[in-house]
């Protein structure tokens, strides 16, 4: 086995000295290390796979339940690949980036039917699977199998590109490229996961982005931002992009204990997930919209739709503004996508129409 290279450099040159680099943090780990549901001595790689999917995009503290009730449910891979999608979908209602649950559920049935129930080992065969790209794969191959595989993500990157003073934009191709380099030098041959695991949480908990707690960071005597005052100018600052803003009608229609949702198709935004009825707004008047977004069943015996109070719900890039409004009907059979839910279920809705939801509730 080839041993890890001793050093590794920025562009410019400068050198790290990586044993030390590696011996600070693992210790460091060892004693401050987060205690996470996912993380265990004997880790099992399907739950492995299944914390680093639901972590993608989303904070460790909004995973843990999900993560929870899902091993508790589905305790293997081939129990989640018998599920059926719907149920899937429902389990994983706002975790968010509804399309995780749709790769999710593809990827189990891979494993289960195609790979005998096992994981690939590798970077390159887990990142066959649906859903994994080369952070989750860095991260399940070294975590599940102490496979020697580097990982960069939010977190990650501003750690290295600290410690090696890197000041380009972090969103620029060959910076991204420079600290997937970085990240592979830098990793030892032993405790691959640990070693990862403590660079996520070293950049979650002290290389943070504002006020970063250098005093009491293990590689703050290796770190070439801090011996060059560089801390706060590292990563750069880059202008926001104002979030674009969506303005949707939608409507609550309601017989009685239920209320009407509809599925959304199975690509785009909330890609599967149950909704309101709604329709982008365009100044058209709204019983021509409910004509146009409602079964015909329903619209036959729908009350005049009376406008309730508005909701805003922020995405990550985009602003949503629902105008809501609500009108019974008398319950008659509705074609598929359509269907009629009991109110006092948990209905499994994407947060934004929960929102809409509660707001509307007494
Ligand atoms: N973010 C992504 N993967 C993670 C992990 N294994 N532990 C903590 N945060 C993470």
């Amino acid at each position: 086995m080839p041993t890890a290279p001793r050093s590794a450099a920025n562009a410019s040159g400068d050198p790290v000295e990586l044993p030390r680099l590696r011996r600070r943090l693992l210790s460091w780990y060892d004693r401050h290390r987060r205690e996470l549901p996912w993380r265990s001595d004997n880790p099992d790689p399907y739950a492995v796979w299944l914390s680093e999917m639901m972590l993608q995009q989303t904070q460790t503290s909004t995973v843990a339940p999900y993560y929870a009730a899902f091993l508790k449910t589905y305790p293997n891979v081939d129990a989640l690949a018998a599920a059926p999608r719907e149920d899937v979908l429902a389990m994983w209602a706002g975790l968010g980036y509804y399309r995780r649950a749709h790769l999710l559920h593809d990827a189990a049935k891979v494993v289960a039917d195609e790979l005998g129930g096992r994981f690939p080992e590798t970077v390159e065969g887990l990142m066959a699977l649906p859903g994994v790209g080369r952070y989750s794969a860095g991260a399940i191959a070294s975590i599940a199998f102490d496979v020697s595989a580097p990982i960069l993500d939010g977190n990650v990157k501003r750690v290295l590109a600290r410690v090696f003073a890197i000041r380009d934009l972090q969103s620029d191709a060959k910076t991204i490229a420079k600290l997937w380099q970085i990240s592979g030098e830098i990793i030892p041959r032993k405790r691959c996961g640990d070693f990862n695991q403590a660079l996520m949480d070293l950049g979650a908990t002290v290389c943070t982005p504002k006020m970063p707690l250098c005093d009491t960071c293990p590689l703050n005597r290796i770190c070439l931002a801090r011996q060059r005052d560089l801390v706060d100018k590292i990563p750069p600052v880059r202008k926001r992009l104002k979030p674009t803003r969506m303005d949707l009608s939608a409507f609550v229609i309601e017989s009685g204990e239920y209320v009407l949702l509809h599925r959304r198709s199975d690509s785009g935004l909330w890609a599967g997930m149950w909704e309101l009825p709604n329709a982008e707004a365009n100044g058209e008047r709204i019983d021509a919209v409910c004509e146009a977004v409602l079964p015909a069943s329903v619209c036959k015996t729908l009350s005049r739709p009376v406008k309730a109070r508005a909701v805003q719900h922020q995405l990550t890039h985009r602003t949503v503004r629902f105008n809501v409004y609500r009108a019974t009907c008398r319950k008659s059979r509705v074609p598929k996508p359509f269907q009629w839910a009991r109110k006092d279920n948990a209905l499994p809705l994407p947060k934004a129409f929960q929102k809409v939801l509660s707001a509307i509730s007494p």
